[in-house]
């Protein structure tokens, strides 16, 4: 199965979901790769400032993709690709080659307009492939005790396409994790940032059934 984590938009959580999501996909005995498709590098970093040694992570960032993966996705059962911060010929290459697109969106309109035309690029290979690859919005970095999350909830109905009733918080632990090669899951198995990543691992499972 392979995962396409995309949104051109810079900073909206991609590389943090691709990393802590192949960690919970690997909690139920499943093998993982991560693919980073951002030249930026961020997975490749984040994967050799932990030695490699949580989830291997392979750089494919040119146009090909859709083709290249072709040499890994076997040998896995996840295939999670982190996007670029650009709506390029990589973007598409991996909405061809995606079994399933999340698309990372801050609670934040500027978040929520930055999206409008990765959905019709989406829509449009949709509409010509049966309805692959399926796609879905996941608010990442939520704000606890606001009513922000519902109101996006809300305007992203207007892009009639499934949003994850999972997602992320804003908490320090996916940054502090991140520097060291981690995940939220080694760093506090039974933690709430943990146990958001599980949900968002189970509603994949659910979304592709
Ligand atoms: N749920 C969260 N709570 C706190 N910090 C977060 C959370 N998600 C992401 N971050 C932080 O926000 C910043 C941007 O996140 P991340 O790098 O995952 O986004 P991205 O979409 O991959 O960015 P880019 O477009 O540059 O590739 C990082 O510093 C990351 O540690
Ligand atoms: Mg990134």
């Amino acid at each position: 199965m392979i995962v396409g984590i995309l949104n051109q938009k810079g900073g909206t959580g991609k590389t943090t979901i691709s990393v802590n999501l192949a960690r919970g996909l690997q909690q139920d005995d499943d093998t993982v790769v991560v693919v980073d498709s951002d030249p930026q590098g961020s997975a490749r970093d984040w994967g050799a400032a932990g030695n490699g040694n949580i989830v291997t992570v392979i750089g494919l960032d040119r146009p090909t993709l859709d083709k290249d993966i072709r040499a890994v996705t076997n040998n896995y059962d996840w295939t999670l690709i982190d996007g670029a911060p650009q709506l390029s010929e990589m973007a598409i290459a991996t909405i061809k080659c995606s079994d399933i697109v999340l698309i990372p969106v801050q609670p934040s309109p500027y978040d929520i307009w930055a999206t409008e035309d990765l959905v019709d690029v989406i829509k449009a290979r949709q509409s010509i492939t049966d309805g692959f690859p399926k796609a879905a919005f996941i608010i990442s970095r939520q704000i606890k005790n606001t009513t922000l999350s519902k109101e996006i909830r809300e305007a992203l109905k207007e892009y009639d396409m499934p949003v994850f009733n999972s997602g992320t918080f804003q908490r320090v632990i996916y940054a502090k994790t991140a520097t060291s090669g981690s995940t939220v899951i080694d760093s506090e198995p039974n933690g709430e940032a943990a146990i958001e990543i599980k949900k968002i691992v189970q509603e994949i499972k659910e979304f592709i059934a």
